[in-house]
């Protein structure tokens, strides 16, 4: 399987023709190099509802009718804008053509703030239930996507009870776990590959990635720091 980076959190996995694509935030994103109409995506799964997770979600689901996967609440916040989506909640685990998908809790927020409030610049924002991440399962491997998230214990029963190879963790830091909570988080998943996520997108997430790919590699785990719009296989 391969996966290609388009800077934040958004992430796409091409497995046996098919293209699952993760919180692809890209028109907005200062950073990325990858405009929507230039994605082609089976799947969509999207942890919560912040625009730099929902992003372009659903103008790509409609171009490509693609199916979202996403929390119950996310979900029919998505499927009123009439695209076709699959809701799922925490604790829960189906079996889609590309392999099993399993939502995890993440300590986070989840709302749709639409600027379009009765009073001029007041905001209105639509709560979209609990953030999730996910643990995908293809090709026998088992991907955790962490989505945006603090530092949790349960962490570890991901890596006792389902083992996790592959870590896709936030490092940022201000809104999620920062680097040093990450590396505690690499303790607990104890995975074979880390891949960081969730920074320097904006001055407030600036981080030294080097740095967090230095203290994985240290622990003997393979870090990968993917630059945008990189690709590579695991
Ligand atoms: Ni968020
Ligand atoms: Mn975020």
């Amino acid at each position: 399987m391969k996966i290609k980076y388009f800077g934040h959190s958004a992430f796409l996995i091409s497995s046996n023709n098919t293209n699952i694509l993760f919180d692809p935030f890209l028109k907005n994103n200062p950073l990325s190099k990858t405009q929507p109409e230039n994605i082609k995506a089976d799947y969509i799964l999207i942890s919560h509802g912040h625009g730099d997770h929902l992003g372009d979600a659903i103008e790509i689901a409609k171009r490509n009718n693609s199916t979202i996967i996403a929390p119950f609440e996310l979900g029919l916040y998505c499927e009123s804008k009439n695209v076709k989506v699959h809701t799922m909640h925490i604790g829960g685990a189906y079996d889609f053509d590309f392999g099993k998908v399993r939502l995890t809790q993440a300590n986070h927020g989840s709302s749709v703030i639409e600027k379009s409030g009765i009073f001029k610049n007041s905001p209105n924002i639509i709560y979209t239930g609990n953030p999730c991440g996910f643990i995908v399962e293809i090709e026998g491997k088992n991907l955790y996507f962490a989505g945006d998230t603090g530092l949790f214990g349960d962490m570890e029963l991901y890596q006792k009870y389902y083992g996790i190879d592959v870590a896709i963790l936030p490092i940022g830091g201000n809104y999620t776990m920062d680097i040093d909570d990450a590396m505690i988080a690499v303790d607990l998943l104890n995975p074979k590959v880390v891949i960081p996520m969730h920074y320097n997108t904006f001055d407030l997430i600036k981080v030294d990635v080097d740095k967090f790919v230095n203290k994985v590699e240290k622990k003997g785990i393979k870090a990968m720091k993917i630059e945008y719009d990189g690709e590579f296989d695991i």
